[in-house]
């Protein structure tokens, strides 16, 4: 068995799993409670909280636990956007941003926020220009995503942060789900307020996830309840899971700290191989794109067949994004590259993890190989 669809999730590493039986078996207290279970618990989310703030650039009062990047982006661009609304009701994000980051800014549309979704060109790339020319007085959000889940394009966070950090009432929002152990945590980066994770992109578990809040910042609550996460979060937190987050991310930020060329050299392998099959149109740009995601199209063969083919194989692959229930219609990121429909009608997303080996892309490319001539064959024999 090949897992490459580690975009869509990764396996959660060994440890993590220990870590979080662990975690849920001794301090499974709920930490809002005043006895001695209760603050050991308390404590333990407090350690899993300093340690993560250490790991991600930030205090530990800047780190709110969420359940994962869907959450976090929602609160991120609601809780902005609800907070701020008395000083301006325009918004910027960009054509290519995954439905968790889109489909907040089209609710908001309907709440009477006026949205600007900044068009990218054929990589799949925004423009420092364009943000410029679409940000205005009443501007009071930009979100823009760190690495594209589609293409693996990334993004100039650093240069839209740089123009955005003297705009004191335009805040910026980073989705870097799947950024994390590819591309630096952009906590650090000046102009950045907002910084959205999610755990099971980085060998962590399902459920859980973080979103950094830059000191200072005030945001409208999603979920109303008992003042948890400082009021932005309620409900009783997944302490085991806040434990497990901080272990993937040390052991994934240590791995790729140790070991920095890892996935590049996986997909440079693959790239190469890639390029010497029939029909195979690369899709994720060559350069100043993430190391995990190779996009590719093959025009005239319905993505889905092809990812049966080599399921049955024992090759997990991906048609797109997982994330969208739309699985028939174009990719709308492909769409907005401008790659047009039959690109963006045959796509296919293969995704490496610090766990793919070098002999596994040597396995894909020959299922490849072999799925392509089996169904070509049949295509051949139908139209005859
Ligand atoms: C770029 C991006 N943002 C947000 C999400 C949503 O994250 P989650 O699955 O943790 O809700 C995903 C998931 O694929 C993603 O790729």
């Amino acid at each position: 068995m090949v897992y490459l669809d580690n975009s869509a999730t990764t396996k959660p590493y060994q440890q993590v799993v220990e870590t979080f039986q662990e975690a849920v078996n001794q301090y499974y207290a709920n930490p809002s409670s005043l006895h001695h279970l209760g603050k050991e618990a308390e404590a333990l989310l407090h350690k899993a909280r300093t340690a993560i703030g250490d790991w991600v650039g930030a205090e530990a009062s800047e780190i709110i636990f969420t359940s994962g990047g869907t959450e976090g982006n929602n609160l991120a661009i609601k809780g902005i956007a609800m907070q701020y609304a008395q000083r301006g009701k325009h918004l910027i994000t960009t054509k290519v941003e995954h439905p968790s980051v889109k489909e907040p800014f089209v609710f908001l549309e309907q709440l009477g926020f006026d949205v600007t979704y900044l068009p990218v060109d054929e990589e799949g790339r925004v423009s420092l220009q364009a943000v410029k020319e679409a940000v205005r007085k009443d501007t009071i959000l930009v979100s823009i995503m760190s690495v594209n889940n589609e293409l693996g394009t990334l993004q100039p966070i650093e240069e839209i942060g740089n123009y955005l950090k003297s705009r004191t009432t335009t805040h910026f929002h980073v989705d870097h789900v799947q950024g994390v152990g590819k591309r630096k945590i952009p906590t650090k980066i000046d102009g950045v307020d907002l910084c959205t994770i999610s755990a099971h992109k980085f060998h962590g578990l399902k459920g859980t996830g973080l979103l950094y809040v830059r000191k200072g910042l005030d945001l409208a609550p999603l979920l109303h309840g008992g003042a948890h996460e400082q009021g932005w979060r309620s409900g009783t937190e997944n302490v085991a899971g806040a434990v497990a987050m901080a272990k993937a991310l040390r052991l994934t930020l240590t791995q790729a700290k140790e070991d920095p060329l890892y996935l590049e050299h996986l997909k440079q392998r693959l790239l190469t191989e890639l390029q010497l099959i029939d029909g195979v149109v690369v899709n994720t740009p060559a350069t100043n794109s993430a190391p995990h995601i190779v996009n590719i199209s093959i025009p005239g063969l319905k993505p889905e067949v092809l990812v049966q083919s080599l399921t049955d194989n024992g090759i997990h692959v991906s048609t797109k994004s997982a994330c969208s229930t739309k699985l028939f219609e174009p990719s709308p990121v492909l769409m907005a590259a401008g790659l047009g429909e039959e690109l963006a009608s045959s796509a296919i997303r293969i995704s490496l993890s610090f766990l793919n080996r070098p002999e596994e892309i040597e396995t894909f490319i020959d299922t490849l190989k072999q799925s392509l001539r089996e169904l070509r064959q049949v295509m051949g024999e139908t139209t005859t």
